[in-house]
């Protein structure tokens, strides 16, 4: 197998769970797991890699020191990133991310340059939109993670309501990773049914309300942020463009002048290959759907005002 190597930068729960998820599926040849903190990278590294010996696949895991490990990657993955504690503002968190997307992403062209980026840092929509502007790459090889996830919030939760059609959901969510997520159950279905065929309004309601609080609500439980269900939407991504098999999945991609908007990164369905993203899916939304989409646009320049306003991309 050639061309298979896998880089995550941040090896944090979020990290270490994509790297462990992509071993165990045998995604892909190689992992190596990048940190600012080399101690966590290489405790999380021999971990994973000695869970390989019980799995089907013989991926290699390993940590790397320094960037200059990040050598020859097909896919970098990022992850790094603060999150928000309670004396920052919004404010102090997009730029100290963004600072560190900078960084990253520096290392990234230098010792990958011809690598697909999937972002997960957040606020992920932002800080797509940051690396788009920082490499000035082909906007195809740039992706956020946000709607596999959002999608597999919504599928568990549709799935919680109806009680049968395991594996056969369906959920699209498009629009930001954030407050202003636009879930679509008009376009959901199970086993092929659309749904509202299948559960009451009131139902929906409640799916779309916990699906926008998927986040949230972990964090509320654990005080810290999901890891598992992002760790496998990361891995299913990476295995579609290293597989190049052309699923449709709602990703954070730069939009040029679909959806009647330009110069801003927002997730909208897209066909994920060996390209990265090979073709973006215009869906025909009706008026409401179009409000929502524009506000949810409108939150997501709001992030990248506050970093113009900061003079990040001066
Ligand atoms: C999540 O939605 C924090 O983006 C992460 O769980």
């Amino acid at each position: 197998m050639v061309g298979r190597k896998v880089g995550i930068v941040g090896a944090g729960f979020v990290g270490a769970t994509a790297a462990y998820s992509l071993a165990m599926m045998g995604t892909c040849h190689e992992v190596v797991l990048y940190d600012i903190a080399p101690d966590v990278a290489k405790g999380k590294a021999l971990d994973i890699g000695q869970s390989t010996n019980y799995s089907r696949h013989s991926t290699i895991v390993t940590a790397v020191e320094d960037a200059s490990g990040l050598v020859g990657c097909d896919i970098v993955v990022i992850t790094a990133g603060v999150p928000r504690r309670s004396e920052m503002t919004r404010a102090d968190l997009l730029m100290i991310n963004a600072k560190i997307m900078k960084d990253v992403v520096g290392n990234i062209q230098k010792y990958s340059p011809d690598a697909i980026i999937l972002c997960v840092s957040n606020p992920l929509d932002v800080m797509s939109y940051v690396i788009h502007k920082m490499t000035g790459w082909d906007r195809k090889r740039i992706i956020g993670m946000a709607g596999a996830l959002d999608g597999s919030r919504m599928a568990y939760q549709i799935h919680q309501k109806v009680g049968y059609g395991s594996g056969q959901t369906r959920a699209m969510i498009i629009g930001d990773h954030g407050q202003h997520m636009i879930p679509m159950p008009e376009t959901s279905s199970v086993g092929g049914v659309p749904l509202n065929q299948l559960i009451s309004q009131k139902d929906m309601e409640d799916i779309i309300a916990r699906t926008k609080e998927g986040g949230a609500e972990i964090v509320k439980y654990l005080g810290t942020s999901a890891y598992y269900a992002p760790g496998r939407a990361i891995s299913v991504m990476v295995e579609a463009i290293l597989d190049d098999s052309k699923i449709v999945m709602p990703s954070s991609v730069l939009l040029d002048g679909e959806y009647g908007y330009s110069d801003v990164t927002v997730g909208v369905p897209v066909v994920l290959g060996s390209q990265g993203v090979e073709e973006i899916i215009e869906l025909e939304l009706d008026e409401p759907t179009k409000e929502k989409f524009a506000r949810s646009v409108a939150s997501i320049r709001e992030g990248i005002e506050i970093l113009e306003s900061n003079g990040f991309f001066a």
